[in-house]
Order: C-alpha cells, then structure tokens, then sequence
C-alpha cells in the first residue's frame, strides 16, 4: 500500500510507492540523509537498514559520504554540491536545523532552515498515485532583510543509487538531426557532468540516466532512472567514489550562472522524478510512459490525429493556392490536421527576415488566413500553424521598434545563428506582447494547433538594466511555460506540438503543457529507427511525431521504400509530410491504405505498452511491440535495416502476452498460442531485400 510515514524515534520517513519503497532520515546535526531506494521494504524491515548508520574513522575518510539527500556545500561535505549558496556577507557554507514536515497523502515536504542564515530550504516528495515515480524539488526562501543571497546550485534532488559491484549508466548523445541516440556505458569513477548550456534542453544531451550494475538486459535487472521536468539549461552530474557509492544529482542551470534570492524571494526547482523498476530496461521505460500518459500529458486519454506538415513539401514558399491544394490531397488520404508550417507571415520568404511579425502575409494570402483556415475545416481538417514566438530576425519590424527585446550584452555582438537572436521572455512586456500576438492568432483565426519551434540556443544572454540579469535563464523558460499553459486555459481546444530545430526541446517539463513533439528534422526512415528508439528509453509513443517525407531523405539523401517510411512512422504520431501532390497515383493508394491501417493499430501504438523486441542497428532486423492496455491486441513492428548474406527468417520472440490466451493474426487468420509465441516466437514473413518491414496485427481470441 502506498503510504508515507514519519518514524519519530528515528527521526525517519519512509516513502512506500505501489512497488518500491524509499526512505531517508535526519542525522544527529539535523541533515537530511539518504537511507535506502529499492524494492518494497516495510518500516520494520527498514529498521535493519536504519541502524546500520556508521561511525567516522579518521580525518580522511567519511563511510557516510555521498549519503546526503540533497548534497549541501559546507562543513565537512567534499561531494559533489547539489546545493550551494554564498550569503550576503560572503559566507559561502549551509548548516542545516531541522524545523519540521508536512505528510499530506502522498506528498511529503520536509523543511529546513540555515542556522544562522536567513534561508529556509524545503525538500518535496510526491509520488502520483499509481506509479513508483517519486517527484522530488527544493523549495529555497530568504526569509531575511539583508542583502541577496547568491544561489550558486540549487538543484532539485540527488539521488543516491545503492552500493553495487559496478555500475553502468544509459543516456542519450546526438546533434540536430541527430538526437537520442543511445548510449550504454561504464560510470567513470570522479564527476561526469550531462547537460546543456544553450538555454533548451538541447539535441546533444536529453536530461533523464538510467542506472543499473552492468547486467540489466531489456527484459531483465534493476533499473534506477531519473529525469528531470525542465526545458532550459540543466545538469546532471554523477558522482562515483572509490568508496563505491555512486550518486545523481540534478537540476536547472549551469556553472557560472548565478542568480540571487533577494530578501522576501521563494525560487522552487523543477521535479527532478525518480523511478526504481526490477524487470529490465523494458520495464523502466514502460513505467515512464506510464507516468508521462497518466501525469504528465495534458490529455493524455486523446488520440493525436494523423497529421500533415507542409515544411519538406513547400519550404518557406507557402501560397495560399499551393496550401490548398496539399490540403485537399492530405484530406482525400484521411488526414486529420493540416499544419502550416514557417513561410506564412511578415516578410519571410527565407530564414533572413521577418521573424517577429506575425502578421499574414499579404502577397501570399491576399484574403488573411481566414479562407485557408475555412477550407482546411471544410475538408474535415484542425488547422494548425507553426510560429517561433522567442525569435526574432534583426530584419523585422519588431526588431526595428525592439532592438533592446532580445538577449544582449551592451559591448558584446549580438551572435546570429540561421539569422535570428532570442527574445528575452524573462522580460515582463516581452512575454506579454508574445502571449497577446499568439492569443489573438489563435483566437481571431480559429487555429486548432501550434507547432511551437525555438531554432536557436542563447548566446550573449545579457539583460542590461536588470537588477539580477542572471535570473533570466529560468525566467525565460519559465515565461515559455506561462504563456503556453495561458494560451490553453484561453483556448481549450488549442494542441500544441513542441518543437526546436528537430528535438531540441523534448523533456517533461514542455511535455506537461503541450500534446507532442517533433522528434528530429532527421525524416529518415532508418536513422528515425535510431531516434526513436533512444527517445522511447523515457517518453512515450503518444507523443512522438513521427512523420512520412518524399524520397530520397531531405536530410541524408537515402531512398526507402514508401512502405518501410510509413511503417517506422506508425511506431509513433503518424503525419505526413512530403509533397503529396507529387506523389504518383500508385504511392497514394498506399498512403491511403496505410493510414486507415494507422488508424486501425493507433489506440495501441498511441495507449499501449511498448516491448522493444530487438533494437536497432546498422543491419540486420530491429522490432517492437505494443500490446494495447487492456492486453486484447498487440501490434508487432519488423523492420529489415538492411539484408546481409543469405539466412534463413527466424522466429521473433514477442513479449506482454498472456502465455495462457491464444493470438490470431488478424491479416492471416493463423491462430498462435501465447505460449509459443513468447517462449519460440513468430515468423514476420518479411519479403527479401534492405527496408523491408511488417506490421502484424494479434488479436487475444
Ligand atoms: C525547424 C523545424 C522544422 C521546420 C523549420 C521551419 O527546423 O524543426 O520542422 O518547422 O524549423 O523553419
């Protein structure tokens, strides 16, 4: 049963999840340590843990050293700091009194104050109901009337992993183009900081590790994750001593960034959840969808419509006629929501100008959107549009009116990358002239969906005249969040798809105020293989955009067959996004069978558990699974990257069934027993050759 109690002789707490349990205590000097995080214990049985706390040995070395539950800087703590503060006289070292907790449910706040210091420090726990994700922040306030209080590191949790032989950390790595590709490897012994300093989450890094001793496989091992709800810059660092302890601490923020509580100021973190799972890496991520679809999305228990994208077709060279044309044929393939993208406003005719304006442009709708909007509804469609709010191109009107709006050092160039500088959302009257463009957009056009980009990191993030310019790295995300969760309260029929160059913003944070994202620029059939599969270690398929483009690849050049495009597309939010009105007769009929077949399997791609039955690689065959919710169907993906020699098909072990049912393929009509299935497997019956690829449909007879 989930509960969380307080042990008052032990001055403890024990948090039990629905499966795992996870205590900590406070130590004779009042801080908070770390006691255990693992499988379900009762609190007697915790007691053998409890008392187990041991003695200093010497001068050099502290058997207690890594335990605390959020690392502060000060005394005789050498760990890596998850909490670090310089007070108003110079003071640069936390003494932690212990002043109190509230048990409220499943939530758990622990305060505390500095000992001398005016700042007090809550510690947050919450674990929604269901799941074994403990959802932990800090809370800072200064409480004082002297000056600021320098916040050097605030991060929201540290989680400290049990004592193993050894220790193996998976993460995802990549570029634009290139995000989430996973990786599986040894802790190194010191600090290895993940993270990004470029105002986004960033394509290079994702901010969620998992954990386990260097034996976990898919389907089995402990697995110990975390991730972190922010979409600005962030860090995590894992410390590995020699003592064997291996600790995870995150947060918000960077080296060097240092904004300042002043008196009267509260500054909460963004959850940093954590999860233990026995079951493999399967497990662990089907615990995060889990979590993500019932805690995270907004409305998780929607279908995301088959979507169309203009970007690959049309470029910046959008039309009113040639809208209205892919629209049409978008339609007459069963399209549900026709999106806009960039090109449609101001003066941009390329990546030169025009960001800032949102106006429509003229020349290219002489009748406003309206006509487009009116047509996309008539053919059955949403409407959606793409905008870059945080951006603006020096050649725009509201550069010229605003040159102070954006990101800036008073001496320093103002950096372009693709010809555009970022806003500064921390400002108040930016991010109201930014909620109130998009709010009359959105509501004087009638537009159903925002695909929400951000195509640049920061850079010279100064704030001239401001009391604390730092502040503006959190202000600004902060700000985007703000304004995305007005928009909706305004508009509650808006979806929003989050969206920076591709991948650069994909975390829980923007996942708690938007319906999908756009996974990578990369459309490439078999290199999305590899993105998707390092994006499904922690966020869900309901969420992932997935989109069919022309041939050969925008990006790589490659050339796939139309059906192994559509196939790896169907793993996540199926959209469309080539010039459809150039595809020859034959490719539509396809595209027209494969997304009714989208359809069809889309409640358990989108609602389901995904099973990863053999990973991707360069050659050979990758596959997964979902099995919808209620266990009544599965769908089971092949995909041949590329044939090598000559080797006979052999079966494919599925995964999730109930070994006791029997399964009939609903293409063939065959009957298999579970049994079978899982412990010998299928046969995909793929056809020979590189990109070949099936979608197997089971139903539970
Ligand atoms: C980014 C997005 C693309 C497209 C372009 C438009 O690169 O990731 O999908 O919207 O911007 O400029």
């Amino acid at each position: 049963m989930a509960e969380i109690v307080f042990d008052d002789s032990t001055r403890s707490w024990l948090i039990r999840t629905a499966a795992t349990s996870y205590a900590l205590r406070l130590t004779d000097d009042d801080a908070p340590s770390h006691v255990y995080w693992g499988p379900a214990l009762t609190a007697d049985q915790l007691a053998d843990v409890l008392n187990r706390t041991e003695e200093r040995w010497d001068s050099f070395n502290d058997p207690n050293e890594g335990l605390d539950e959020l690392a502060a800087d000060g005394g005789t703590r050498y760990w890596t700091p998850a909490l670090q503060v310089r007070f108003a006289d110079g003071t640069r070292a936390l003494e932690w009194r212990y002043l109190g907790h509230d048990i409220d449910g499943m939530s758990l706040r622990v305060h505390f104050r500095d000992r001398h210091y005016p700042l007090r420090i809550t510690l947050g726990y919450h674990v929604p109901a269901g799941t074994d994700v403990i959802e932990r922040w800090t809370e800072l306030a200064h409480d004082g009337t002297d000056g600021p209080i320098e916040i050097i590191r605030a991060d929201s949790a540290t989680w400290v992993a049990p004592i193993r032989p050894d220790y193996r950390i998976s993460h995802v790595t990549g570029g634009w183009a290139a995000e989430s590709q996973l990786l599986r490897e040894p802790v190194p012994h010191g600090e290895t900081t993940f993270g990004s300093r470029r105002g986004i989450t960033s394509h290079h890094a994702n901010p969620w590790v998992m954990l386990d001793d260097g034996e976990a496989t898919e389907r089995h091992g402990e697995v110990y994750s975390a991730a972190l709800a922010w979409s600005g810059s962030w860090r995590i660092t894992t410390t590995r001593s020699s003592t064997g302890r291996l600790t995870v601490t995150g947060g918000f923020g960077q080296d060097g960034v240092v904004p300042r509580l002043a008196p009267g100021d509260t500054l909460t973190t963004p959850v940093f959840a954590g999860l233990y799972t026995d079951g493999g890496f399967g497990a662990a991520s089907r615990a995060w969808h889990a979590y993500t679809l019932d805690h995270v999305l907004p409305h998780p228990g929607e279908l995301r419509p088959v979507l169309y994208n203009s970007w690959e077709a049309t470029g910046f060279d959008v039309t009113e006629a040639g809208q209205r044309a892919l629209a049409e044929m978008a339609a007459a393939l069963g399209v549900e929501l026709f999106v806009m993208d960039d090109g449609w406003f101001g003066a941009r005719s390329g990546d030169h100008a025009g960001l800032g304006d949102w106006q429509v442009n003229r020349d290219k709708f002489p009748g406003g959107l309206e006509p487009l909007v009116r047509e996309v509804h008539r053919l059955g469609m949403k409407f959606g549009l793409w905008v870059e709010p945080e951006m603006v191109n020096p050649d725009s009107d509201l550069y010229r009116a605003h040159p102070d709006w954006v990101l800036h050092h008073p001496h320093r160039t103002r950096s372009e990358l693709r010809r555009q500088l970022v806003l500064n959302f921390a400002r108040p009257d930016v991010a109201e002239w930014a909620f109130g463009t998009l709010d009359s957009l959105v509501g004087e056009h009638g537009i159903d969906f925002l695909k929400w980009d951000m195509n640049r990191p920061f850079s010279e993030a100064g704030w001239p005249g401001a009391v604390d310019p730092d502040t503006l790295w959190v202000e600004h995300t902060r700000s985007v969040y703000a304004i995305m969760d007005r928009l909706r309260a305004r508009h509650p029929g808006l979806r929003i798809e989050a969206c920076s160059g591709g991948g650069g913003r994909i975390d829980l944070g923007v996942l708690a105020r938007t319906d999908q994202v756009w996974t990578s620029d990369n459309t490439d059939a078999l290199d999305r293989l590899v993105i998707q599969h390092g994006y499904g270690q922690v966020y869900p398929a309901r969420a992932m955009s997935a989109w069919v483009t022309d041939d050969p690849n925008f990006v790589t050049r490659r050339s796939t067959p139309l059906r192994f495009r559509f196939h790896v597309a169907m793993a996540g939010v199926l959209g469309i996004g080539g010039d459809i009105v150039k595809w020859p007769e034959e490719d539509l009929v396809h595209a027209r069978e494969q997304i009714a077949l989208y359809k069809d399997i889309r409640p358990i791609v989108q609602h389901g558990r995904l099973h990863r039955l053999v990973p991707p690689a360069t050659d050979g065959l990758s596959a997964l699974q979902y099995v919808a919710a209620d266990g009544g169907r599965a769908v089971v993906f092949v995909f041949r990257q590329a044939a090598h020699f000559h080797t006979r098909e052999r079966p494919l072990r599925l995964d999730g069934l109930d070994p006791a049912a029997r399964y009939r393929d609903e293409d063939t009509g065959k009957v298999w027993h579970g049994a079978s299935l899982l412990a010998h497997g299928l046969f995909p019956g793929l056809p020979d050759g590189d990109f070949a690829s099936a979608v197997i449909r089971l139903t539970k007879v």
